[in-house]
């Protein structure tokens, strides 16, 4: 019955009209006013995306914090990835603005309603054994000047990311995760029973030097991690839980 539903989503995703993102012709300058448009609540303003009909309310405002990391990189020709798309807002707001990037963005749903020579959606569930399997051979041999995680925001889920996941970017890129606090501010999120510090204190951890106590990231993984990251640049946005890190890959 799963494998049934599965096909059929997979079948009406495929069907889907979608809105083709290189026929629109938009005059926006900044990350904000793409994340704005497109709806993402990485944007300072924004209509409620997850209530039609809303007036514009506060983001997260990351859009400042991502330009001044990667605006310099804007015309460059490079692959940035997105674990958790929703319905694609992000990957269509960064397709505008990177106009020579690629967007892969991944979700375990099928919600994502974009299309554009540059955006290649994956769908897969990273927390399967399957579903990391379909990732690795489509993202096999590919290094991202970006991947960011803003996916289901769950402790151990974030801490197994940042080690799969540096793994692809490239010298000088960065992996960057949105709401890293949101385990520490809502238990629902912290799935570790007191067995893995939070991620607040993994980056204090991993600038020191220091290691710490965890199930999921062996002493040979932190050493790894100590010696890959470069810097960590944390960010307070708009809101309670606007947390955004940067790390930086040497
Ligand atoms: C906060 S939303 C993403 C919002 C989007 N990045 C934006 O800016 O509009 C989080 C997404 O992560 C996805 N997600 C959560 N757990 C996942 C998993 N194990 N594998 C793939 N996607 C996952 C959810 O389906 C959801 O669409």
């Amino acid at each position: 019955m799963k494998l049934l539903t599965y096909f059929y989503k997979k079948s009406a995703f495929f069907f889907k009209k979608k809105i083709n993102v290189d026929r629109e012709k938009l005059n926006f300058e900044s990350l904000d006013e793409l994340f704005t448009y497109y709806g993402t609540d990485k944007a300072k303003k924004v209509k409620n995306p997850y209530s039609k009909n809303s007036d514009l309310f506060v983001g997260h405002g990351y859009s400042k914090f991502y330009e001044k990391h990667l605006e310099f990189s804007k015309n460059d020709n490079f692959n940035l990835l997105e674990i958790g798309t929703w319905y694609g807002a992000s990957s269509a707001s960064f397709c505008k603005y990177f106009p020579n990037a690629k967007i892969f963005g991944l979700d375990k749903n099928f919600k994502f309603k974009y299309k554009s020579k540059n955006i290649i959606f994956i769908q897969c569930d990273i927390r399967t054994k399957y579903g990391l399997e379909k990732l690795k051979s489509r993202i096999h041999g590919k290094k991202f000047k970006v991947i960011i995680d803003d996916g289901s925001h769950i402790l151990t889920h974030i801490i197994k990311n940042i080690f799969f996941f540096i793994n692809y970017i490239e010298k000088g890129g960065y992996f960057i995760i949105e709401d890293f606090n949101l385990p520490k501010n809502y238990s629902y999120l912290n799935d570790a029973s007191n067995e893995e510090i939070f991620i607040d204190e993994i980056f204090k951890n991993i600038l020191r030097k220091k290691y710490f106590k965890s199930k999921i990231l062996s002493k040979d993984k932190q050493k790894y991690l100590f010696e890959l990251i470069e810097n960590i640049y944390i960010y307070k946005g708009n809101n309670k839980d606007s947390d955004i890190a940067f790390l930086k890959i040497k």
